[in-house]
């Protein structure tokens, strides 16, 4: 059995398993590649943050006042485009008062560099948990220059979302940015040589938009 970092998460769910088969079929048109995702999206922002904190109520039942918990921080959600849009709209219906940031990128054909074209945070971002989602962690360079760029904006409490991650990424996410944890449907093999990971589910953007 390997042995993961401590920072990764893998599922371990039934469900997700199920999802994943049919997300990774090559033969799923994009309308069902969208729903699946919507649907692995809420599973796995369940487990991203299980551990937020929250503070003490009281609040009154039409019975007598109990104790109760509220979430302290009002989170922010940040899909890179265009692929994390999907997973990210179940996320804002699970945290209806989340704050929405967008980070553009494209990873270049050959050199798999990320060029970033748009970048927009809410305000007050720092002061609250990020869920960062991307559904594929392949080179790790677009996650790796988004967490950048958020620590540069003072963001410390960062988390991870994606679907399928690979070898290379999780090396270079867990290297650059240890104590940001990533939540992953599952760990794949490796990276063909144009940076696909391998088996994966191809091109996420192109197969969620039918732009192949
Ligand atoms: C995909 C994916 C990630 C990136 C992962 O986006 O959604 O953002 O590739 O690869 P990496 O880990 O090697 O950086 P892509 O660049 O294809 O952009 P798109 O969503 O606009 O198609
Ligand atoms: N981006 C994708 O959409 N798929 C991969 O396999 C790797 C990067």
């Amino acid at each position: 059995m390997p042995t993961h970092p401590p920072q990764l998460h893998i599922a371990d769910h039934p469900l997700i398993a199920h999802l994943l088969a049919d997300l990774r079929d090559k033969a799923t048109p994009p309308d069902r590649m969208r729903s699946i995702v919507r649907r692995l999206g809420t599973l796995l922002a369940y487990e991203a943050t299980r551990d937020l904190p929250t503070d003490h109520h009281t609040v009154t039942t039409p019975i007598q006042p109990c104790d109760a918990q509220r979430l302290h921080h009002n989170i922010t959600i940040v899909p890179i485009l265009r692929a994390g849009l999907p997973l990210a709209e179940p996320i804002l219906d699970l945290f209806p008062n989340a704050r929405m940031g967008h980070l553009g990128m494209y990873r270049d054909e050959k050199t798999l560099q990320p060029t970033t074209y748009y970048q927009r945070l809410p305000p007050n971002t720092p002061d609250a948990p990020v869920l960062l989602v991307d559904p594929m962690l392949a080179t790790g360079g677009s996650a790796d220059a988004a967490l950048t760029y958020l620590k540069s904006q003072h963001c410390t409490d960062t988390r991870l979302i994606c679907l399928v991650a690979a070898p290379p990424g999780l090396d270079r996410i867990t290297k650059n940015h240890p104590n940001t944890p990533i939540h992953t449907a599952a760990l794949d093999s490796h990276l063909d040589h144009r940076g696909y990971i391998v088996p994966g589910l191809g091109d996420a953007g192109d197969r969620l938009y039918a732009t192949t």
